[in-house]
């Protein structure tokens, strides 16, 4: 914590006490979903902070007793890289070991316990490459069924990158679009789902049983071209599900028939969990229960507790990936169209849990900007209304307890992670824990740093956050930061954020408006389908009602599609209204859009191909000559060399134009980040520079000697100007 505290009248107090600095940020605790244990008495979740003076994460797997609170270490052992619950035993640990004693690149599989970790585990399995994602079923028998995946070759052979063979040149050739995506080009290898069983032997002393695997894993893709699970970037285990009979084995896959890059068509497909059958799709377009005209993206498959049904989102639209997710259940087995549920339910709900009776749903949901979770009977039908039971931050995960209630993890801006108890009849019960309250980094952080508040837009009201720095004092004033999300359909949602978190922002002496116009999610379709610009009202809004807010030296900071409208406003009448800006990652030459690998993202919101709607790709082009002519406002660019969805040429392109126009700018480039920065030192360096320049250029930095500064940096700036 800086103790600083800086006050002069009429200036806001900054950098108090409880300022969230970007170091504190950066390094605190980022910890797991809480997986309760079979009786609900404990749960279990993973943990990791970085040093920054070792420059080293250090990270560790606990437990959190349900009725306490109280958190006790299991082991902080690095070589354990994943560790679930082992079937119905309340002590019984599966993990997978990061190390392979026998083939290089590969893991292990080992059976533990809560009472000793160290003493009582043993090696169950050995795998021959990097295999993650595990989950597991107790088969009748009491053996161990699991599905985990890895990379794997088109012939079925799990991929281990130690043992493959390089070739000489780095020559990539292709012969079909979606060469590369997101921070990746694709390659012959893809991710695959493979399943294995641990069989129970007798052994040991007394009743102790031992399980162990000699059987090769099962490549469960192996056989349909084209399949690949989880989808990357961020499919992870949530693309596939194993029935609690340990029988069945559902998965999403992009559509293997239709090319990747210009449409976002995925089905669920099911197979038996011991291969003995190809996967079929149960929603491709030749499966019987195919519910009419619906094309688009599928997603989360989960099983219902009697193995029989599989609960799954679809949307309908097939280039739209921020289409509403509709639910539907498909009954195994089943040859008629699968029924859709909640239908007419105008929101985008992202995961699905059947209660432990199987007879409803839970559902977690964008909500006016918060997470929420909702209540659906699963003989709901197309009309029913499900109703939230939880209210403010958002949900990460829900998980069952014996006594019905749910465990749920979740966040809020003022939180980076907090434990509680919900019910859809009694809604939250009780909170467990809360980051802001054991970690000394986040310390006085609190629900009471921001409020909402809805304007007037264009057509409809619009919501924003508005979030104080520490030391709030009404009678004073701050600048503004005016923060613009990405997306466009995406929100400001209230959830814990370590890349743009707007306390460690606000903190620096400034108050953060960050509104959901129209084109944000959570909000139903009129709005998501609707991109006009309300950002000017808004502006206007914030300078006519909030005394404490100095709109004078604002300034305005916004990522992707945030950072094309930075580029958008910089030629803009909204741009002179900002003392500085910072870009992140933008488009800036209307044009370029076209080397992006999503071209089903710009052939739905430009309403179709590059050639036969050209007009509107260059509809709001920030580099019109007219526009470019407005550019005046100092002006932060950030671009990343791995980003491919919208690559570093706009980012440099921007750059030189600024240059050339004598705009003040500065260009922060990282040849090994994506659309994100995420590795700890370039994130601190990252906060440096951003904050350091809209310091320096809304007079905080010259008021507050601890503010955040450019100087702070220990990076060398490249400068050749005369
Ligand atoms: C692991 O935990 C033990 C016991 O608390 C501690 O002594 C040790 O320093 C920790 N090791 C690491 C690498 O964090
Ligand atoms: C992880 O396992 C390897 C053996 O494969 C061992 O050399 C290493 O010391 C282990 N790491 C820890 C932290 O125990
Ligand atoms: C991980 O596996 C290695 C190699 O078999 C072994 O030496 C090490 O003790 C294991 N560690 C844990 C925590 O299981
Ligand atoms: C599958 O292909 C890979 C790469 O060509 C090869 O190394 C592996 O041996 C093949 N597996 C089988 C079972 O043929
Ligand atoms: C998508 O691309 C394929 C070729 O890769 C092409 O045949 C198809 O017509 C395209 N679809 C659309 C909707 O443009
Ligand atoms: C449901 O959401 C509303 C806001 O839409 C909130 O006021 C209410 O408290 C929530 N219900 C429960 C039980 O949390
Ligand atoms: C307001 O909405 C109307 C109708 O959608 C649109 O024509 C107009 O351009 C919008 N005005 C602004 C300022 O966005
Ligand atoms: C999109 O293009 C189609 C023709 O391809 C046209 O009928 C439709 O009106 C367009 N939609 C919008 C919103 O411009």
């Amino acid at each position: 914590m800086r103790t600083f505290e800086w006050a002069v009248l009429g200036l806001g107090v900054v950098l108090g006490a409880d300022a969230l600095t970007p170091e504190q940020l950066i390094a605190a605790p980022r910890r797991s979903e809480a997986v309760p244990n079979p009786s609900g008495e404990v749960a279990l979740f993973s943990s990791s902070e970085y040093s920054w003076e070792s420059h080293e994460t250090s990270s560790s797997w606990n437990l959190i007793d349900l009725d306490s609170g109280k958190i006790t270490l299991l082991t902080n052992d690095t070589n354990v890289s994943e560790l679930i619950w082992l079937g119905s035993d309340d002590s019984g640990l599966l993990y997978i070991n990061g190390t392979n004693a026998d083939i290089p690149g590969g893991v292990e599989l080992w059976v533990s316990n809560t009472a000793s970790f160290d003493k009582l585990r043993y090696k169950a399995a050995s795998l021959p490459a990097s295999f993650s994602g595990l989950k597991t079923a107790i088969t009748k028998g009491g053996d161990v069924n699991f599905v985990l995946y890895a990379q794997s070759y088109s012939n079925g052979t799990a991929y281990n990158e130690e043992l493959a063979s390089k070739p000489l040149s780095s020559a990539r050739i292709y012969d079909s679009i979606y060469v590369r995506h997101w921070d990746t080009w694709l390659s012959t290898t893809f991710n695959a789902v493979f399943s294995g069983t641990l069989k129970r032997k007798k052994g040991g002393q007394g009743a102790n049983s031992r399980y162990s695997s000699e059987d090769s894993l099962k490549n469960l893709l192996a056989g349909v071209k084209n399949l690949e699970s989880p989808y990357p970037p961020f499919g992870g285990s949530s693309d596939y599900d194993i029935s609690g009979d340990g029988k069945w084995v559902a998965f999403k896959s992009k559509a293997p028939e239709l090319p990747r890059a210009n449409n976002t068509a995925s089905y669920i497909y099911l197979v038996p969990h011991d291969g003995s059958k190809k996967p079929v799709a149960i929603n491709g377009p030749d499966s019987p229960g195919t519910p009419d005209g619906v094309e688009g993206d599928s997603s989360s498959p989960s099983f219902s507790p009697d193995s029989r049904r599989i609960a799954y989102f679809q949307m309908e639209d097939i280039s739209y990936e921020s289409d509403r997710r509709t639910l539907y259940i498909y009954t195994i087995g089943s040859e008629k169209t699968i029924p859709a549920l909640a239908k007419n339910w105008d929101r985008s709900p992202d995961t699905v849990k059947w209660t432990a009776d199987g007879k409803s749903l839970i559902l977690n949901t964008e909500d006016h900007a918060h997470g929420r979770l909702f209540f659906l009977p699963a003989d709901g039908g197309n009309d029913y209304k499900p109703c939230n039971f939880t209210s403010t931050g958002s949900v990460n995960s829900y998980y069952n307890l014996p006594n019905g209630d749910l465990l749920v993890t979740g966040s809020a801006i003022w939180t980076s992670w907090t434990v509680y108890t919900a019910n859809p009849e009694k809604g939250v019960i009780s909170t467990l824990i809360s980051a802001n309250e054991v970690d000394p980094g986040l310390q006085g952080l609190s629900s009471s740093d921001l409020d909402e508040f809805y304007f007037q837009g264009n057509w409809t009201k619009i919501h924003s956050w508005i979030i104080y720095p520490a030391g709030f004092d009404k009678s004073k004033t701050y600048p503004l930061v005016f923060y613009v999300h990405g997306g466009p359909q995406g929100s400001w949602a209230d959830s814990w954020s370590t890349r743009w978190n707007p306390k460690v922002w606000a903190d620096q002496g400034y108050v953060v408006i960050a509104p959901n116009p129209t084109g944000s999610t959570g909000f139903g379709d009129k709005l998501t389908d609707a991109i006009t610009n309300n950002w000017g009202i808004c502006w206007e809004y914030v300078r006519d009602n909030f005394d404490f807010v100095d709109t004078e030296n604002g300034v305005a900071a916004g990522a992707s599609y945030g950072g094309f409208m930075m580029n958008w406003i910089q030629g803009n009448p909204l741009g002179r209204k900002f003392k500085a800006l910072v870009s992140h990652d933008g488009t800036f030459v209307a044009d370029a859009k076209i080397s992006t690998e999503e071209l089903w993202f710009i052939e739905h919101d430009f309403n179709g191909t590059f050639w036969a709607n050209r007009d509107n790709y260059r509809r709001w082009d920030p580099s019109a000559p007219e526009r470019i002519l407005q550019f005046d406002t100092p002006m932060l660019i950030i671009h990343s060399d791995k980003d491919y969805r919208l690559p570093v040429s706009d980012g440099l392109g921007l750059f030189n134009v600024l240059q050339e126009r004598g705009v003040p700018s500065r260009l922060l480039n990282f040849p090994d980040e994506n659309h994100w920065v995420t590795s700890k030192e370039n994130s601190l360096v990252w906060h440096q520079q951003v904050l350091g320049w809209i310091n320096k250029y809304s007079g905080v930095g010259a008021r507050n000697p601890n503010a955040v500064s450019l100087d702070d940096t220990a990076i060398p700036v490249v400068d050749y100007n005369p």
